[in-house]
Parts: structure tokens; C-alpha cells; sequence
């Protein structure tokens, strides 16, 4: 406890050496967490983490989540120094969408709208022509569809099927997903809920179709957090990563949280639904990226440029 105290004391004092603020996600450690919303920095969906280092005055963004979010941050805020504790945490939506595969996806289909999920590559964002996170996803492809546009959807399969079906749009659908919710299971799910008929069941839409099915709510981090917040129940069957239940409890510590099976056999894991890239964002590593600069997000300039389009035009509709 001794030495925790000392790393958090350290970063600290090195963050505002550096005129730098702390974005998380609410998937990384609680330590993490804490720390940023102890340093004016934020803890939030990759959605609002873009906005929030894009709008935020410090010279240096230091992004605690996975690439993808380094690369937005950088891609949004050229001038700023982007920083995270370790480049080498990734996703496996990211590393399953290649962009010449993708590229070449989508010379096979120029009649339609290419919408790619957050969770990917610079290169890949830069071939679209939007980009959405889980939280703005289904009302983005609503305004497209209204348009009377076809999409083409990378790379969540999972969540690209949901949004098909809330919205009714014509999507042709990227084989990717994400190795933390495909695990979970339905049979779990309803044998906890068996167990416990009053809870609510909150699903994130990377979960599979038959999770998402029995969901009372299926939403993105902020909205499953929401929902603990304002829904009446006192109990919830939660599936997303864990690394979501400091928030949850922190926001709403008068309800009862339970983990969503990772096994069809209802026995919970607690180590399985948390993402072992987030994981990999720790103290120790935070403050060596603080002191020397190491770990540096960059972007080269001209996919800079194609990348921001897309991610502009998300900003711009979620405003
Ligand atoms: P959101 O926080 O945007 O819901 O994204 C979930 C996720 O998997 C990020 O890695
Ligand atoms: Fe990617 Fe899944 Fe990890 Fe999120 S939880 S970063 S989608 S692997």
C-alpha cells in the first residue's frame, strides 16, 4: 500500500510537471481510474475520452486504454503529445481488421457507405467515411439509412448485427470481434437470473446476438452505467468487461452487481471478462511514460488527415 502510494503521489506531481491530463477508460485498473478523476483528467466511453482530450487546454494527452484510443487522441489533437503507458496494448477488433484486407473489402463494394467502429487502425479509419463507437453507433446508422444509404460495417460482427436489427439498414458485415465479450454466454446468463429474477440484465452490444436477446438494456459502457443509476431494480446481471464495476459501484453503491457468466455452466470467472489489453495499464508503466516521454503515440500526416475526416464527422453528429 506503501509503494502505491508512493507511484500515485509521483504521477501526480509528474503530471502537472508535464502540463499533462489523464484520459481512462472504464475498463482499466480502478487505481488508473481513481487517479484520473483525482487529477481533473476523465474516466469515461471511448467516445467521450476523444472529446474530452480534444477539447481539454493540457499540451499533453496520456491515454490509459488501448491504441485505438492513443491513435484518436492523436489523429484529433496533432499538436498535443499523446502518451500511453504501453503501445503494445491492442484489441483484438483492431489486429482482426487489417487495412489492406479491408481496404480491398471495400473496392468490392463502392456503393456503399463504409462505417467503421473506433476500435480499429488509423489506416482503416482513414478508408472510411464514418466512424462510431458503441454509443452513437445505432443513431448514426438511423441518419444513414434515412438517406437511403447501404452500409458496410467493420469489424464488430456482433455489434453490426444488433444495429442491423434495431435500425433495419442494409449492412454487409465485417467478420471481427472482441475476444473479452464473445465469451459470454446466454445459458449462464439465465441460469443467474434464475438464481436472481429481479435483476436486470445489462449487455454490451459486442456481446453475442443470444446474450443480447434476454438484455432488459444493451448499451455502451456509459449507458450500462447509466442504467444501474436510474433503473429501479437493486440487482444487475452485468456483461461487459469487470474493470466497469468500480464506476457502477462508485455511482450507484446501494445496488447489488453481478458478473454475467463467462462459462455456459453459470459458474463465474472473475479473471475471464476483463480485456488483457486494458490490463496492461498500470501504475508503474504510467509513470515511466510520464518521466521520459517513452511510449509516444504518433500518426504519419496524411493518414492523419483521411482519418480525422470520419472522426470529425462523428464529433460533429454526437455534438
Ligand atoms: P465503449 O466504452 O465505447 O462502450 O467501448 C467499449 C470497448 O470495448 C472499448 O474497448
Ligand atoms: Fe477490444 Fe474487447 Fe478489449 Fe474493448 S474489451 S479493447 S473491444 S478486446
Amino acid at each position: 500500500a506503501d509503494e502505491k502510494h508512493r507511484l500515485e503521489g509521483e504521477i501526480k506531481a509528474e503530471l502537472k510537471a508535464r502540463d499533462a491530463v489523464l484520459v481512462a477508460h472504464y475498463y482499466t485498473d480502478p487505481d488508473i481510474q481513481r487517479l484520473a478523476e483525482e487529477t481533473g483528467g476523465c474516466v469515461s466511453d471511448s467516445l467521450e475520452m476523444a472529446r474530452f482530450g480534444n477539447q481539454h487546454p493540457a499540451s499533453t494527452i496520456v491515454v490509459a486504454g488501448v491504441k485505438f484510443m492513443g491513435e484518436t487522441a492523436k489523429i484529433l489533437n496533432p499538436e498535443k503529445t499523446v502518451l500511453m503507458p504501453t503501445l503494445e496494448a491492442t484489441c483484438s477488433l483492431d489486429i482482426g481488421c487489417p487495412p489492406e484486407d479491408f481496404s480491398a473489402f471495400c473496392d468490392q463494394h463502392p456503393d456503399r457507405t463504409v462505417v467503421v467502429y473506433a476500435n480499429t487502425s488509423a489506416a482503416v479509419k482513414a478508408r472510411a467515411d464514418w466512424v462510431v463507437t458503441s454509443s452513437c453507433a445505432q443513431s448514426i446508422v438511423e441518419h444513414l439509412d434515412s438517406r437511403g444509404e447501404k452500409v458496410l460495417w467493420a469489424p464488430d460482427k456482433h455489434l453490426g448485427r444488433y444495429i442491423e436489427r434495431t435500425t433495419g439498414a442494409d449492412m454487409l458485415l465485417w467478420d471481427g470481434s472482441c475476444i473479452v465479450h464473445e465469451e459470454f454466454k446466454s445459458r449462464g446468463v439465465e441460469d443467474l437470473k434464475a438464481l436472481y429474477p429481479d435483476a436486470a440484465i445489462l449487455v454490451h452490444p459486442e456481446s453475442p446476438e443470444s446474450v443480447v436477446e434476454i438484455a432488459d438494456v444493451v448499451g455502451s459502457t456509459s449507458q450500462l452505467i447509466n442504467a444501474v443509476q436510474t433503473l429501479p431494480n437493486e440487482r444487475f446481471i452485468v456483461a461487459t468487461d469487470n474493470g466497469i464495476f468500480y464506476k457502477m459501484q462508485q455511482l450507484a453503491p446501494n445496488k447489488t452487481l453481478i458478473e454475467a457468466p463467462t462459462a455456459g455452466n453459470g459458474a463465474t470467472c472473475r479473471s475471464c471478462a476483463h480485456c488483457p489489453w486494458m490490463a496492461m495499464n498500470g501504475l508503474e508503466n504510467l509513470l515511466h511514460v510520464l518521466r521520459t516521454g517513452d511510449q509516444e503515440v504518433l500518426v504519419d500526416g496524411a493518414l492523419r488527415e483521411d482519418a480525422l475526416r470520419p472522426l470529425r464527422r462523428m464529433l460533429d453528429f454526437t455534438a
